[in-house]
């Protein structure tokens, strides 16, 4: 199997935990492109989604799946999204596709995260992939400087926007032993917008697409 098979044995494997007559939590990246694709195939049994980012809103709309703004949402049964590493305690890197803050606001919202993942983003610790953090423009150089003091390596991802009008940085040569103290201290830094750890609100369901198919890890 490829990875992007195991990515779709992942994704269309998550139908199982969407509700008749819901609204989806839908994140971003190509693991989240194929649950999108596998959501379309039931979109007439589902009220819509909430979507959390510009690209998935798009390819939502083009299966006829109708997209709600998260004001209008009080709550979601579940958010479906990917994730760049993920450790047994559920702790995760997000972020690689830039959509950090949305899907930080949409899991916010939703009962259950179902994280949909490739065998390859398992981790013991957190800190290879390199850690995203969207930032204010202005504060861009000054959050990179208080990145170093934390031991990191900023790096900028030029030429990228965020569908916030943010900057991101991607933060190199971190060993992450307490995820949830790093994203506490990083959200702390005067012009971050949001630290692409997902530890304070982790994912509560894992299902890993593997060469033997989708398993799921409670
Ligand atoms: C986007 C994300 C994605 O969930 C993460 O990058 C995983 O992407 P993919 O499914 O393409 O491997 O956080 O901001």
């Amino acid at each position: 199997m490829t990875q992007d098979e195991m990515k779709k044995a992942a994704g269309w494997a998550a139908l199982e935990f969407v509700q008749d007559n819901s609204i989806v939590g839908v994140g971003t990246g190509s693991t989240v492109n194929h649950f999108i694709d596998a959501l379309g195939t039931m979109k007439d049994r589902i009220e819509g989604a909430v979507s959390s980012s510009e690209a998935s809103t798009e390819r939502l709309k083009a299966m006829g799946i109708p997209v709600f703004d998260c004001n209008q949402v009080d709550k979601l049964d579940i958010y479906v999204d990917g994730a760049d590493e993920i450790t047994a305690h559920k702790a995760m890197i997000k972020g690689g596709g830039a959509a950090l803050t949305r899907e930080k606001i949409v899991a916010a919202i939703a009962d259950t995260f179902v994280c949909i993942i490739d065998d390859t983003k398992q981790v013991e610790l957190l800190g290879k992939f390199p850690l995203p953090v969207e930032v204010i423009p202005m504060a861009r150089s000054y959050v990179a400087r208080e990145l170093a003091k934390l031991g990191g390596r900023p790096v900028y991802r030029q030429g990228v926007i965020t569908d916030n009008g943010g900057q991101i940085l991607d933060v190199h040569d971190l060993q992450i032993t307490d995820p949830q103290a790093l994203e506490t201290k990083i959200n702390g830094i005067a012009g971050v917008i949001t630290v692409g750890l997902f530890a304070h609100r982790g994912a509560d369901v894992v299902i890993m697409g593997t060469p033997e198919g989708a398993k799921r890890i409670d």
